[in-house]
């Protein structure tokens, strides 16, 4: 199994730029084929979903496509794939349908590790039900948050654990099978922000345990869209708001309004990337696991690099130190504010940005404030020199940013 990093590279017309891609957790750059499948689908005969019009097909055949897709990618069923305009908006829908059943004495559970889409909606519909929402803290020195700390919160009152499957700030993973399996036997639902995971993982959501795991394509070279997948069986259950004319079918269900078919192609096209990374045969599903094992490999050995380089630096602090985490690295540099070496680091053609990438509560708990820090995520495009010029424009901004 061979990683061609440079036949992944020449997929994206951004990458001419010269610009090293430090951002891929915030978004990754999106290859040519991607950006070809939205424009032939927005601009080839298009109607809303329906059987007679090849317009209509057209429609039909890019929702049916993309359901495949993902479940392929993320070891799924089409009938449990949906689509809504982010995952943020998932989730305050999922939690504002979930709630429905809620009200005081039951528990809803929130993690300190999560992105705020992954915490602010339970928070808001924990209170608006007057349910008690509980925390779960990670340890802050090395970033892992264990299966014990979860259960140090369920009660048999435990309605529902929001939890990521990695942090997009310090890139910690969770065991999310064992998390399942506690959450499961106080009886609670389990659901997990997929949207940083997902990227550098070979997701099998049935192996998960999880009953909802949301993901964003254009953190894995697609558009801007969310997906969320769950059992049809549990989706059966819920009643979201929904038009009176619009279908009570799952998983349609669940998707309010009219879908961006032409997105939905791009999402296609973004798996079909990814199961082509690296260039083999069988099914899709069996091609992606070979891609993004190879890329998952060619990622770590570039983060074992820039983990030596950083560690090697005597006035960087790393805060990413989870024993199982994804190749994301926060860090700052002593007595020197982050977001000028961002502005230091892009004027040399590194992007690396710095904030609390809407990881609020996670970074208020490693102790930075909302200000974060320097994350720098690589992505399955990312090279050795890359990484160098990372290293020697964070030795150059210690010298003259001191
Ligand atoms: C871990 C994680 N969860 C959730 C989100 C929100 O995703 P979306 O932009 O699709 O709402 C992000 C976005 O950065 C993220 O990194």
């Amino acid at each position: 199994m061979t990683f061609d990093v440079a036949r992944v590279r020449s997929a994206f017309p951004s990458l001419e730029s010269g610009v090293a891609h430090f951002d891929g957790p915030g978004g990754t750059q999106t290859p040519l084929s991607v950006g070809q499948a939205i424009c032939k689908t927005m601009t080839g005969p298009l109607a809303n979903q329906y059987t007679i019009t090849e317009a209509e097909r057209n429609a039909e055949a890019a929702v049916d496509n993309a359901r495949s897709a993902m479940a392929d990618l993320l070891g799924s069923t089409p009938e449990g794939i949906f689509f809504g305009r982010s995952m943020t908006q998932i989730t305050f829908d999922i939690a504002r349908t979930l709630a429905q059943d809620w009200g005081p004495g039951d528990e809803i559970v929130a993690s300190r590790l999560d992105h705020d889409a992954n915490v602010r909606p339970w928070v808001r519909y924990a209170q608006q039900s007057g349910a008690t929402l509980r925390w779960i803290d990670f340890d802050p020195a090395t970033g892992y948050l264990d299966v014990s700390d979860v259960e140090a919160v369920l009660t048999d009152r435990t309605k529902l654990v929001a939890i990521t499957a990695a942090s997009n700030l310090i890139g910690a993973r969770p065991d999310i099978p064992a998390i399942a399996k506690a959450v499961h036997a106080v009886g609670g639902l389990l659901y997990v922000d997929g949207v940083h995971n997902t990227p550098h993982a070979v997701v099998d959501f049935k192996a998960l345990g999880a009953d909802f795991y949301g993901c964003s394509p254009y953190k894995f070279f697609g558009p801007h869209i969310g997906v969320m997948t769950a059992s049809p069986a549990l989706l059966e259950t819920l009643h979201p708001d929904k038009l009176l004319p619009s279908t009570e079918h799952v998983p349609e269900r669940f998707e309010l309004g009219t879908l961006p078919y032409e997105l939905l192609a791009g999402i296609t096209a973004a798996v079909d990337f990814i199961a082509d990374m690296v260039p083999g045969s069988g099914s899709r599903r069996e091609r992606i696991i070979v891609s993004q094992t190879a890329a998952d490999e060619h990622e770590h050995a570039l983060n074992h690099r820039l983990r030596e380089g950083l560690q090697a630096m005597e006035n960087v602090t790393l805060y990413s130190n989870a024993r199982l985490k994804t190749p994301t690295e926060l860090f700052s540099l002593a007595g020197i504010n982050s977001e000028n070496i961002y502005k230091f680091l892009a004027e040399r053609k590194v992007n690396a940005p710095a904030g609390n990438f809407y990881a609020i509560e996670c970074s208020r708990h490693l102790g930075l404030g909302d200000d974060g820090a320097i994350r720098a995520g690589l992505a399955p495009y990312n090279t050795v020199e890359e990484i160098d010029r990372l290293l020697e424009g964070l030795a150059e901004a210690t010298i003259k940013l001191k």
